[in-house]
């Protein structure tokens, strides 16, 4: 069911589609008529452009939105390194340089809370692949937040769009396109160059990114299935614009001096820093095809087979980043949620496999029907990486309890939501996802597979 609605929902007016055009405002007459950069645009703001494709995009797949702001993004001093980088990207960003690339089944115990961390400095890359610096792969995070973000302060990627799967705690976005609030069993994306501000209206919060060196999130292709189904472009919400202009926000009047705002980039996964004396959320107005947004993973429309076996688990896809190869993508978010399992004759949970794919599995609450044993097990908040050909499927008291139930229609997976990150690429694991977060289980594999029951008789039944 759809995440319930509750007080914080009155601040927010939202825009639905996906994939569409918008333009909002926050003030009556701030979007120039009939012309994107007037010689002086209205209400005296300054045109700025902000591309998500090169310009020269197909139709379909351009994404460009122009901002009337009151002052321009470039209006600031140098950034520079900052003073205490977040170690788990990797001292000057190299996380992605020293990875660890392992065959064997991994799964992590849920990781820590961080009562000190903001979003940004509680930001822990897990596992990736690829360059930010050429636009190719992805990378998966862990994120870990107990204060909010100081009002004066933003933060961007230039590395890509970032995924923000909220396990625990609310997520209360103010991005330069306006607010989003995001609560688990939903999910946001924020672009590449989006600035933003992460507060916690709700306490500490923790969950997953996926952070896409290339390309956007697509909906997935429906074929025979139709125009509806899984994720419905129209659950799609996108934020109207929201603008600071208070007495603080430019400088000008503080008794105490400008009020200075910091900015945050992370750029090639290392942190720079710059200080300016006007706010970042001062967008006023704007309109285009790039943007935020957010989707309740509750609205999803799941489907599977009213016959026998069950369909592969890319009928959960809720979103898709393709690579330049038709049906192969970079990263596909999957989702596991509650369902009715009718097959006959039928082994209801995933069935063992090896894949082509790398797999990275979380749980944003309730269990998860493969995986029901195991020390540790697998459990809200944790993890686990399958990587390319690394045998898996249910653990051995699953797999023995699948093969004996009585089989009749049955609800699967209430108050429950897995998910997936899947990659075409084979992902290396960082320093701080292998030793330490030290949440890796030591005998995974061992204990979900090493008591396996031979039922093979000689060839009889
Ligand atoms: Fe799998």
């Amino acid at each position: 069911m759809p995440v319930t609605a509750f007080e914080f929902d009155e601040k927010y007016q939202y825009q639905n589609g996906f994939d569409c055009y918008f333009e909002s405002s926050g003030v009556t007459g701030a979007l120039p008529l009939g012309q994107n950069s007037p010689q002086k645009p209205p209400l005296g703001l300054y045109a700025e452009k902000l591309s998500g494709t090169a310009f020269t995009a197909p139709r379909h797949e351009n994404k460009q939105t122009w901002l009337y702001r009151i002052l321009p993004s470039c209006s600031h001093p140098p950034f520079a390194p900052v003073a205490a980088p977040n170690e788990s990207l990797g001292i000057g960003g190299e996380a992605l340089k020293k990875m660890h690339y392992i065959p064997n089944q991994l799964r992590w115990d849920p990781f820590d809370h961080d009562p000190h961390a903001d979003f940004v400095s509680g930001l822990h890359m897990v596992a990736g692949a690829g360059d930010a610096t050429l636009k190719q792969g992805c990378a998966m995070y862990i994120y870990a937040a107990g204060r909010s973000m100081d009002d004066r302060t933003a933060f961007y990627s230039a590395d890509g769009d970032l995924l923000l799967v909220p396990q625990e705690g609310v997520l209360d976005i103010r991005t330069e396109l306006g607010w989003l609030l995001v609560r688990p069993m939903e999910i946001c994306v924020i672009p590449r160059g989006v600035r933003y501000q992460v507060h916690l209206p709700t306490g500490p919060a923790r969950g997953y990114a996926l952070e896409l060196f290339q390309g956007h999130f697509v909906l997935p292709e429906l074929g025979p299935i139709g125009s509806n189904g899984l994720a419905n472009a129209r659950d799609f919400q996108a934020p109207v614009a929201s603008f600071d202009d208070g007495p603080d926000a430019f400088g000008q009047t503080a008794s105490d001096g400008p009020k200075e705002y910091t900015i945050t980039v992370k750029f090639n996964n290392a942190l720079f820093q710059t200080t300016q004396r006007h706010t970042p959320f001062d967008v006023v107005a704007w309109h285009g095809t790039y943007y935020p947004f957010k989707y309740d993973l509750g609205r999803f429309n799941t489907i599977g087979t009213i016959s026998y076996d069950h369909p592969d688990p890319s009928i959960f896809t809720v979103l898709s980043a393709p690579s330049d190869h038709a049906g192969t993508s970079i990263a596909d978010f999957v989702v596991f949620p509650p369902r009715w399992l009718v097959g006959e004759d039928t082994f209801r949970p995933p069935w063992f496999h090896r894949n082509t794919m790398s797999e990275f599995m979380g749980l944003i609450r309730g269990g998860y029907d493969a995986k029901k044993g195991g020390k540790g097990g697998f459990v809200p908040g944790g993890a686990s990486l399958h990587n390319v050909m690394s045998g898996h499927g249910p653990d051995a008291e699953s797999y023995e309890g699948a093969r004996n139930a009585e089989l009749k229609p049955q609800k699967v997976g209430d108050g429950s939501c897995a998910f997936m990150f899947e990659s075409c690429l084979m992902v290396g694991v960082t320093d701080w996802g292998l030793r330490t977060c030290q949440k890796v289980q030591e005998k995974y594999s061992e204990h979900s597979w090493g008591e396996l029951k031979v039922h093979w008789k000689g060839g009889k039944e």
